[in-house]
């Protein structure tokens, strides 16, 4: 129960991931901002009921990179607002328990930020150590084979003192040099800084990127490119990414990090978690640190990576469960600001489904805004774009996943009060019937159903903190797992089929649907050996007898 003092947000809550320029702009520049997520903190708490939230970046900015190179850790862009919002945003979540986790970005700054602008100045500036930067090798040629994940070469060469700088992304996004202490002291006072004026956590914007190979040694030639793990990356594929991030000495760094937070955290809970792509378990496990003493979690991305197979998902999913060590809290990651809509990924028809999925497996979930009404992504014509990524090699962009909330069937979806040219991205053509305000009119929609699934989730311990285990025997295309807390057992049944699933299940008792994708069976008395589950449902079954 929330009530309950054995419910702690980050392990039994669910966070919610606001992308602060496409959430509201109360100004009407066309961009969204601090003082717009203000005004719909209602929506978060009382419509939705989810227990924290993720801002992407609202730091000082150039906006080469929406906000992911920064220029100032310490404040707050003012096309976003400025510190005494970000407070007051910050007072009013807290009022309603809701907690503010802040993206951090440690890897990389702007180039514009200050420390940059100094230690391009000259070899000798008292920062150039601040950065990795390299001489060309005797030939001319560049330091390493090292590749940007936005294309191209990950060195750029700087004329005034005849140097390369590493940029793992945009060469307006430098490289910090974590190996010198300095930075590392400077980085850890600006998370300081945030955690002094009340956050509860961080989500550390590509986390293990931040200790490469001491001797930047060339990254081995990948063989097998058309084997792709997560997503195609371009010629970022081209090579094994051995040397160019994920350095074992990167866990020093979130000892100390966590020490940190367990400081604050005497007060009250704070929290980590880290944007770490990684997809061999032993690895990806090793970042909750050996005794859990590193990042809360890492964010768990291996279902992103599966087609819509739910038979494909259930392996992934016990393959976490086989490999998590003792203590570890996992999570479920279905989409970000980085990835296509789940409704474009999987299929309009698959997002009930889906959305059951990621509010019942164990472990905290993570929404990405707008997939709480069903937002598809949306065709951007080319004038238009924004993703620099997208600009650099077409077909990776990200702006199809990042436009306008769509509020209502106003103006502008009721995000802005601009002119409809001046908004950032263009809004989605189904904004009129796909919006929050008629979709709370209707009683079986997108948005109903993850309200449904967030209040029964945040009542029933079976769900938000019990234990998981999964059934065999069943068709490729469902997946069905028990959830237990106690006496409390909850059975979960989805149906991705285009056919009914009859019988599915050899188990005796009864139980009664607490949920289903459709809304229209809640209550219903079944026999589990009898179940007939419809054609993409899935349902939340409260069951009666031992399993
Ligand atoms: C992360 C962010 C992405 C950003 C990149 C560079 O992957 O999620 O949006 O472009 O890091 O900071
Ligand atoms: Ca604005």
């Amino acid at each position: 129960m929330a009530e309950d003092s054995s419910y702690l947000w980050w392990k039994n809550g669910v966070i919610y991931q606001i992308y602060p320029r496409s959430f509201q702009d109360s100004n009407g520049d066309g961009i969204g901002d601090l003082a717009g997520v203000i005004q719909r903190l209602d929506y978060l708490t009382a419509t939705l009921g989810v227990d924290a939230i993720w801002l992407s970046p609202f730091y000082p900015s150039p906006m080469a990179d929406f906000g992911y190179d920064v220029s100032d850790y310490t404040g707050v862009d003012v096309m976003f607002g400025d510190l005494a919002v970000f407070d007051r945003l910050v007072a009013l979540a807290h009022q309603r328990n809701l907690q503010v986790i802040i993206d951090f970005v440690p890897n990389h700054t702007s180039d514009q930020h200050p420390w940059f602008i100094e230690s391009r100045q000259s070899r000798s500036n008292p920062k150039r150590d601040w950065f990795v930067w390299r001489s060309p090798k005797p030939d001319g040629s560049l330091p390493n084979n090292w590749l940007s994940n936005f294309g191209g070469p990950a060195w750029e060469f700087d004329e005034k003192t005849g140097q390369y700088y590493l940029h793992s992304f945009l060469k307006e996004q430098p490289d910090l040099n974590w190996r010198n202490p300095d930075v590392k002291a400077a980085m850890f006072d600006a998370i300081r800084f945030w955690l002094k004026r009340g956050v509860d956590g961080f989500r550390l914007d590509v986390a293990h990127f931040i200790m490469k190979d001491p001797d930047l040694r060339d990254n081995p030639p990948n063989l097998h490119p058309e084997k792709v793990v997560f997503k195609n990356m371009g010629d970022y594929d081209s090579l094994v990414h051995l040397y160019d991030k994920g350095h074992p000495d990167v866990h020093a760094v979130f000892r100390e990090l966590r020490r940190i937070l367990d400081e604050y955290s005497l007060e009250r809970p704070r929290f980590s978690v880290g944007e770490i792509h990684v997809f061999d378990w032993e690895k990806w496990c090793s970042y909750y640190g050996e005794n859990l003493d590193e990042l809360h979690m890492p964010f768990n991305f291996s279902l992103i990576g599966q087609p819509w197979n739910l038979g494909a998902m259930r392996r992934v999913v016990d393959s976490l469960e086989g490999a998590l060590p003792a203590g570890a809290w996992p999570n479920h990651v279905l989409g970000n600001h980085d990835e296509p809509r789940l409704g474009s990924r999987y299929g309009a028809e698959n997002i009930r489904l889906a959305a059951m999925l990621l509010l019942t497996l164990r472990g905290t979930p993570t929404i990405y805004y707008g997939e709480e009404i069903g937002m598809l992504n949306v065709k951007i014509p080319v004038e238009k774009e924004q993703d620099p990524w997208g600009k650099r090699v077409p077909g990776l962009g990200r702006d199809p996943n990042r436009t306008p909330m769509q509020w209502d069937a106003g103006p502008n979806a009721g995000f802005s009060s601009a002119d409809e040219e001046t908004l950032w991205l263009p809004l989605a053509p189904d904004y009129s019937k796909v919006n929050v305000h008629s979709e709370l009119a209707d009683p079986r929609s997108v948005l109903n159903l993850y309200r449904r699934l967030l209040q029964f989730r945040k009542h029933t311990p079976a769900l938000n903190a019990g234990s998981y285990r999964s059934l065999d025997g069943l068709p490729e295309d469902s997946f069905v797992f028990v959830r237990q807390s106690g006496a409390e057992k909850i059975l979960v049944v989805l149906n991705s089929a285009n056919e009914p699933l009859h019988c599915c299940i050899t188990l005796p008792g009864t139980g009664r649907v607490a949920v289903s994708t459709g809304l229209n069976r809640e209550g219903e008395l079944v026999s589990l050996a009898g179940l007939v589950v419809d054609a993409k449902e899935g349902l939340i079954i409260e069951v009666n007898q031992v399993l």
